[in-house]
C-alpha cells in the first residue's frame, strides 16, 4: 500500500512510518517540521516538506502519488497551550484536517487513520475508561480531537470514507534511534529523565494528596511501538472497509511517584524532585480499557511493563543527549 503519513517527522508519526516501511508499505511523509525532526524521517520514505494549511502543495502531493491511505499525526499537542491559544488549535487540528479530508475525497483516497486522544473524555467518572464513557473535553486540544472524530462520522456515512480514530493515552518510550523530543517538553517520563541529566529543572510533582495509594496522579503509559503496531492493524481494518473508534492504552496505570522511582532505578541516579500544589483540572486517575482495540483490531500491547518503557526512553536519551540535533 502507498501511505501518506502527515506529521511523520514527529514522535509517534516517525515510529509509525518506520513500522509501515517494515511492513512493506510505501511511505510518503508530509510534514512542516514545526515540531518534528528531519533526522527522524524513516529511511526509504519520500519526504515532502509542507504544511497541511497549504492546500496547493498538498494537492500537488496527491496528484504526484496515488495513495491508498492517509495517516494523520500532524496535531498540535499541548493541552495547556490550547487554553491560551484555542484558535491556533482549532485551525491546525480541525480546519486543516478538513482541507486534507476534502483532498482525499477529491483524489478517491478513502482510508484514513487519525491520532485522537484520551483528552476527548475530560474527567471521566469511571475507571477504566471505555469508549462508551461520555466525551466532555476540558480544553480546546481535546475538543479539537472530538470535533474531528464527529466530522469523520459524517465523512464515513455520507462520503464512504473508512476511518480509524485511535484515542491514545500517554505515548511513551522509544526505539533505539527514534525517541521523544518535544519543545517545550511537557510529558512526565522525558521531563524526569531531563532533570536527572541536569538538562532541565528539578521535577515538580503537582499534588501529593490525591486519593491514590501514594497520593500522586495515576496515568496510562503506552509504548510508542505498541501504538505503531495498532496503526498497522487499523490500516488493515479500514482497508477492509470498516471504521473504528477505540482507545489505545496500557491497561495499567502508574503513579507519578512510581514513574520517578523507575527513572531513578533505571538511570542509577537520584531524581531531583520538588513537591508542588495540584494543577487545576488534573483528574486523580486516567486509565484506559483497550478491550475494544483488542477485540476488533486483534491488538495486544507487548511492552506494558513500566521498567521496559522507561528503560527504552532512558537508552534513547542517553545515546541522544541533544535529541535529534548533532
Ligand atoms: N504524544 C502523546 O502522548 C499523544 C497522546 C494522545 C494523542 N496524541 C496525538 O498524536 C499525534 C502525534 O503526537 P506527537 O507526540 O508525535 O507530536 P509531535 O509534535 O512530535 O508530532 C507532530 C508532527 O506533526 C507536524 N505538524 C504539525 N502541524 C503540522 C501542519 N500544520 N502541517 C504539517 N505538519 C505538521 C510536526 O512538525 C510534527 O512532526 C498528535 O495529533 C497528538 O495530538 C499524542
Amino acid at each position: 500500500m502507498k501511505v501518506l503519513v502527515v506529521g511523520g517527522a514527529g514522535y509517534i508519526g516517525s515510529v509509525a512510518a518506520r513500522a509501515l516501511r517494515d511492513a512493506g508499505h510505501d511511505v510518503v511523509v508530509y510534514d512542516n517540521l514545526s515540531t518534528g525532526h528531519e533526522e527522524a524521517l524513516s529511511r526509504g520514505s519520500v519526504f515532502v516538506r509542507g504544511d497541511i494549511a497549504d492546500a496547493q502543495r498538498l494537492e500537488e502531493t496527491f496528484r504526484v502519488h496515488q495513495f491508498d491511505a492517509v495517516m494523520h499525526f500532524a496535531g498540535l499537542i499541548q493541552a495547556g497551550e490550547s487554553m491560551r491559544l484555542p484558535g491556533l488549535y482549532f485551525a491546525n487540528n480541525v480546519v486543516y484536517v478538513i482541507t486534507l479530508l476534502n483532498l482525499m475525497l477529491k483524489h478517491s483516497v478513502m482510508n484514513f487513520v487519525f491520532s485522537s486522544s484520551a483528552a476527548v473524555y475530560g474527567n471521566p467518572d469511571r475507571i477504566p475508561i471505555d469508549e462508551s464513557a461520555p466525551t466532555c473535553p476540558t480544553n480546546p486540544y481535546g475538543e479539537s480531537k472530538l470535533i474531528v472524530e464527529r466530522l469523520l462520522k459524517w465523512y464515513g456515512s455520507q462520503c464512504g470514507l473508512n476511518y480509524a480514530s485511535l484515542r491514545y493515552f500517554n505515548a511513551a518510550g522509544a526505539t533505539d534511534d527514534l525517541g521523544e523530543e518535544h519543545n517545550p517538553e511537557t510529558h512526565l517520563i522525558p521531563l524526569t529523565i531531563n532533570s536527572v541529566l541536569g538538562m532541565g529543572p528539578d521535577l515538580t510533582i503537582y499534588g501529593t494528596d490525591y486519593p491514590t495509594p501514594d497520593g500522586t496522579c495515576i496515568r496510562d503509559y503506552i509504548h510508542v511501538l505498541d501504538l505503531a503496531d495498532a496503526h498497522i492493524l487499523a490500516l488493515e481494518k479500514v482497508f477492509s472497509g470498516e471504521s473504528i473508534t477505540c482507545n489505545l492504552g496500557n491497561g495499567t496505570g502508574f503513579s507519578v511517584k512510581e514513574v520517578i522511582d523507575m527513572v531513578g532505578r533505571v538511570s542509577g541516579k537520584p531524581v531531583p524532585v520538588v513537591e508542588g500544589p495540584r494543577r487545576h483540572g488534573d483528574p486523580a486517575v486516567l486509565v484506559a480499557s483497550s478491550d475494544k482495540a483488542k477485540e476488533v483490531l486483534g491488538w495486544r500491547p507487548k511492552r506494558t511493563d513500566l521498567e521496559e518503557i522507561v528503560e527504552s526512553a532512558w537508552r534513547w536519551k542517553s545515546s541522544h543527549p541533544n535529541g535529534f540535533r548533532k
